[in-house]
């Protein structure tokens, strides 16, 4: 997909806006092509739709090919060691390239980059890259860009400390039909085995009415659903005056004329208030669909994984989940092989994933991570116990979900049509309410709206069906 929209919008009551930054800024792209390569969350999505709506404001280009590129940029993940093993192969691979091509600008970012040393680390072993900067300071990237330009040098900026929010960023967003807007950044939890907090920082809300603007700029250009996101979005409003909660939040986006659908990601099942629930079941707008990690079924491991609630207690909150919202869509993040997990606690995990019957679920291999106080628990479970673990709840996760979509078969539902599949550019792809992927015979003009479809194939992680 090549046409990117670039979404500005009014920025009401902030001290700083990214227009006081840019002023610094003199270089111009005059069509020069740039690449980022982004691991992780949508928290780095979104920074990467905004590197790169800042960079087209002055003049530069986004391409997917490394090779035309005059700055390539990496966008770093470190929540498990694969995510950073990925980022150090392919680092590696640059030097070819910058010997070929020395003008090239190599910038690395991102969570990575927030861990304790590890921005020397890196420059030691690549001194190749030109720019290193951090979660906290991405907005500064142009001005980081201009004196590399200007002055030749390499510039490394790592901020520890949260500052206050910059608003007003253009965002070069991949979609023309939905897109991620970030409520609140950072993370209070401190989940034992999480190093999240350590490298985006404490949480901060962002100001009801910049949030509206943004949505209210988007629906004016055509998109058709947010997805407001957030480490814990259920905190929203912390700190912020006049007093909001996320449930008031939900009600006013609620009201924003021209919008079809609203969700939110990540729910922390300890904060997930009732008035949210409800705010669901009596909201228009909102979808049925709620991201509620559990990380595992025994309460046993979650009371050492700090997560502040009990087995009974997440299945207690499932049940009225699914009261107040009929054919809610119910996803989940599941941990194997946390320090000191039992095969009975497995079992507690893999009974719990039975009797919830989730819609959908992200399986992940405990990986240790340095500085958290879980990779100091001396009770670590041998990789073979981890990998056999994780296969039998991966094969118990895909019976349950292939199950639950073989229920759709012969249903019609409404799909929000967001481009064409994947795989196959003649038919078309988009979601249900409840997050299932549909891949249907349609109607290409019909791409941005809402359409009926009649699912005639239910395969283990989709619909296939056709416009009616
Ligand atoms: N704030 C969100 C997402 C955090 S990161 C939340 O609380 O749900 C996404 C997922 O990565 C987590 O839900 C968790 O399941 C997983 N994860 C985090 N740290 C991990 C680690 N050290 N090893 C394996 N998985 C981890
Ligand atoms: Fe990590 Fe827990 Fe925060 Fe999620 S809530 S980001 S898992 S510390
Ligand atoms: Fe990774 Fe940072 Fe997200 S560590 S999972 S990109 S918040």
């Amino acid at each position: 997909m090549n046409n990117y929209k670039k979404v500005e919008f009014n920025v009401n009551k902030n001290k700083r806006t990214y227009q006081d930054i840019e002023k610094n800024v003199t270089i111009e792209g005059n069509g020069k092509k740039f690449a980022i390569i982004t691991y992780g969350c949508q928290m780095n999505e979104e920074d990467s739709e905004k590197l790169s709506g800042m960079l087209k404001r002055i003049g530069y280009e986004k391409t997917e090919n490394r090779d035309e590129a005059s700055i390539i940029i990496f966008n770093t993940c470190c929540v498990r060691e694969n995510a950073e093993n990925k980022v150090f192969g392919n680092l590696g691979q640059l030097k070819a390239l910058k010997e070929k091509k020395p003008e090239l600008i190599i910038a690395i970012c991102g969570c990575m980059m927030q861990q304790k040393d590890m921005a020397d680390k890196i420059l030691s072993t690549f001194p190749y890259i030109d720019i290193v900067f951090g979660t906290h300071n991405s907005y500064k990237f142009p001005e980081y860009l201009n004196r590399v330009k200007q002055e030749g040098v390499q510039v490394k900026e790592i901020i520890n400390k949260e500052e206050e929010i910059v608003e007003g960023i253009p965002v070069d967003r991949k979609s023309t039909v939905k897109a991620f807007v970030t409520i609140m950044y950072g993370c209070n939890n401190f989940c034992t085995y999480c190093i999240v907090p350590y490298v985006r920082g404490r949480e901060r809300s962002r100001e009801p009415e910049n949030i509206e603007n943004e949505i209210k700029e988007l629906v004016s250009q055509g998109y058709k659903e947010v997805t407001l996101l957030g480490q814990n979005v259920n905190s929203y409003g912390v700190g912020l005056e006049p007093k909001i909660t996320f449930a008031d939040l939900l009600r006013r986006i609620n009201e924003i004329d021209g919008l079809e659908r609203v969700r939110f990601m990540t729910s922390h099942p300890k904060d997930l208030t009732e008035d949210v629930i409800m705010a669901i079941k009596e909201c228009d707008k909102l979808c049925e669909q709620i991201h509620l990690p559990v990380q595992s079924g025994s309460s046993r491991i979650l009371k050492e994984m700090n997560r502040s609630y009990t087995r009974e207690q997440y299945l207690e909150l499932v049940k009225k989940i699914k009261k107040e919202i009929p054919d809610v869509g119910i996803s989940t993040d599941i941990i194997i092989g946390f320090p000191g997990e039992t095969e009975e606690d497995f079992q507690d995990t893999l009974n719990l994933v039975k009797e919830v019957e989730y819609d959908s679920a992200f399986t992940f291999i405990y990986s240790r991570r340095k500085y958290t106080p879980a990779d100091r628990m001396e009770n670590q479970v041998p990789d073979e116990v981890k990998h056999d673990r994780f296969n039998r709840l991966v094969e118990a996760v895909n019976e349950i979900i292939g199950r639950k979509n073989s229920e759709y078969d012969g249903k019609v539902v409404e799909v929000l049509v967001e481009g064409t599949s994947k795989n196959d550019e003649t038919k078309l792809m988009g979601r249900t309410r409840n997050a299932r992927l549909v891949n249907f015979v349609g109607n290409k003009e019909n791409i941005g709206k809402l359409v009926n479809v009649k699912i005639t194939k239910a395969q283990s992680f989709s619909l296939f069906g056709e416009e009616v």
